[in-house]
């Protein structure tokens, strides 16, 4: 099986990055071929600063590596230094319909939340990433919930092609992580988590004891004093639940009988003790990453040369079909 996944420069990792997609990727490298790719031009279509972004870059580099990715069982590269996926991504414009674009929810949201700020650049993010995903004839496309959207489109991208030009692209299928698919902000729990939206709401894979303390304690919880899942009803809760449950291991389940005759305090305080221990690792790893900044160069320029051939490959076939070689 092929697997392709990206992620934006943009801010620190966080649970909800890890759990709905990182981890899934470093459990595939173990078996699938694996590509994934830190795409900046996608982190360029939103509001940022030029002077922060490779310093970013570097960043999730580090993240990555911290949160188990292996350079040895993986190729990890910087999408705009393949051309291809800026060349494929303008290919793919020109046969698919703009109220395709139109529907997605992603580009809704971002226009309503900088509405200075609608460039064609974000119109068109999905056709970037079908690119991003097309070149490497992926199966499967590891992410969050937020993102099922934009593969569904890849796929009719896809299929539209193959249809009119030939038989090239693989048709991709999103993986969602079971539980960690939709991890919600500890302030907003009916919102997703996400550090630039509401840092507070937000616990970074490298937040000190004393911060993923002061979240988890100050998180919003429900009325009542039940510990219970119940989506509807107990939104911050239920979310609080889920995250026990992932970084515990344990079932909701057997979480809801083993807090049956306690209160949302001390839930909470056994959730920051337990979050604090099994987070302590990654910021270990960042430590010793942050001294190897040579060693972390070289392996991002192995890992362009390895996207760029398999990318060219695709390429051709591509302009052969459509007549353009
Ligand atoms: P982004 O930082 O938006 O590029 O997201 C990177 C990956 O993390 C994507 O696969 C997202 O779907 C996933 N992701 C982002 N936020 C969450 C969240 N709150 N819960 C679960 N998955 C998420
Ligand atoms: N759009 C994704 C996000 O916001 C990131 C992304 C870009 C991606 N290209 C991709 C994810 C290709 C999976 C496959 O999280």
């Amino acid at each position: 099986m092929k697997i392709f996944s990206g992620i934006r420069p943009s801010g620190d990792l966080h649970i909800g990055n890890y759990f709905g997609a990182i981890k899934q990727w470093v459990e595939l490298q173990e078996k699938q071929e694996c590509v994934f790719s830190i795409v900046d031009l996608h982190a360029i279509t939103t509001p940022y600063r030029p002077e922060n972004l490779q310093n970013n870059i570097l960043e999730l580099t580090i993240a990555l590596l911290a949160a188990g990715l292996d350079p040895e069982k993986c190729v990890l590269f910087i999408q705009s230094q393949v051309k291809e996926h800026t060349e494929l991504a303008w290919i793919l414009g020109t046969f698919t319909p703009i109220g395709e674009l139109k529907r997605m929810t992603q580009f809704k949201e971002k226009a309503k939340k900088h509405p200075e700020y609608v460039n064609a650049g974000l119109f068109n993010y999905p056709l970037l990433m079908a690119a991003d995903i097309l070149l490497y004839k992926a199966d499967l496309v590891p992410v969050g919930k937020d993102q099922e959207q934009h593969i569904e489109l890849t796929r009719e991208v896809a299929k539209k092609f193959n249809k009119t030009f030939g038989e090239v692209f693989k048709i991709p299928k999103a993986l969602l992580s079971e539980r960690g698919q939709k991890i919600m902000s500890l302030q907003y729990p009916k919102k997703k988590m996400s550090k630039t939206d509401d840092p507070a709401g937000a616990i970074g894979i490298f937040d000190t004891p004393e911060e993923i303390k002061e979240k988890i304690m100050t998180a919003v919880t429900d009325s009542g004093k039940i510990i219970k899942y119940d989506l509807n009803r107990k939104p911050g809760i239920s979310n609080l639940l889920t995250i026990y449950s992932l970084v515990s291991q344990r079932s909701i389940k057997t979480l809801e009988k083993d807090f049956k005759r306690k209160g949302y305090r001390e839930f909470k305080k056994s959730l920051a003790l337990i979050s604090i221990r099994s987070l302590e690792v990654f910021r270990k790893k960042r430590k010793e990453l942050l001294a190897r900044d040579v060693y972390i160069k070289e392996m991002l320029n192995r890992g362009k040369n390895r996207a760029q051939t398999i990318a060219q490959s695709t390429m051709r076939e591509i302009k052969s079909r459509m007549g353009l070689i």
